[in-house]
């Protein structure tokens, strides 16, 4: 059977007390029902963790971002243990944006995932390709490439997600096709089989990229997809609520 589906929102940089009271409203439309079918996640900055978590219950806090060192002096980071203490219980690891703006490469979003499964949080850990690199035809060698090097040891389906993110379609209002996407998540899946055996069937693969209302059943259909990452779109309850109605 299909793992349950997870919506997740990334804040990225964006989010201020004020926020919280989009995160009340899509409480309230979560638990109205809506979700019946999928769990979800509200990733936002780190200063509103402990906040969020406070306010939510049928919605889980996730993190964006965690060192991959217990802790120690590394100024103006955060572990994964203070994540789990301020309310998370998710970690984002390894978006393209860390790879690109903090030059995090595979073997540090392992090392990070690592730590976040440690404490008990589940990573979600990102990997997708280039403009450069789908158009040389090498898109899926480059992700299962990324899946096989940034997965933590010790990877279980419930330990640990994975969300397929093609850097070219992050914030532009572009997406791959549906037979890409499947294309690339049935890739995915068979990567995690190899790796982890059957369990590699229960892990959840998010599809992210310009995920909005009017494009989710369509992505959200493809083979081996199992809920979307979402960045823009869930900034505004009632825009990522809904994606959620994908479910
Ligand atoms: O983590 C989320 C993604 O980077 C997608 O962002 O939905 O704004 O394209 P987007």
């Amino acid at each position: 059977s299909n793992p349950t589906a997870l919506v997740a929102g990334n804040w990225k940089m964006n989010g201020l007390t004020e926020s919280l009271a989009e995160l009340e409203a899509l409480e309230t439309l979560v638990k109205e029902g809506k979700s019946a079918d999928c769990d979800v996640l509200i990733c936002p900055p780190f200063t509103l963790i402990g906040a969020a978590s406070v306010k939510a219950d049928a919605v889980a806090i996730g993190a964006q971002d965690c060192h991959g060192a217990v802790s120690g002096a590394h100024t103006g980071d955060i572990s994964a243990q203070m994540l789990k203490d301020a309310g998370a219980t998710y970690v984002i690891v390894g978006h393209s944006e860390r790879r690109a703006d903090h030059f995090e490469n595979s073997k540090i979003v392992k090392v990070k995932a690592e730590a976040a499964l440690a404490v008990g949080l589940t990573a979600i850990v990102c990997v997708g390709e280039t403009e450069a690199e789908r158009d040389a035809g090498k898109a899926v060698s480059r992700v299962v490439g990324q899946v096989e090097a940034s997965l933590p040891e010790g990877a279980t389906s419930a330990k640990v997600v994975v969300a397929y993110e093609p850097v070219w379609a992050i914030g532009t209002g572009r997406t791959p096709t549906v037979q890409d996407v499947a294309e690339m998540h049935t890739a995915i899946r068979e990567a995690l089989i190899k790796r982890l055996g059957e369990d590699g069937k229960a892990v959840k693969i998010l599809y992210g990229g310009s995920v909005k209302p009017s494009n989710a059943t369509e992505l959200m259909g493809a083979a081996n997809v199992n809920g979307a990452l979402v960045g823009g779109a869930s900034l505004k309850a009632s825009d990522f609520n809904g994606i959620i109605d994908a479910y």
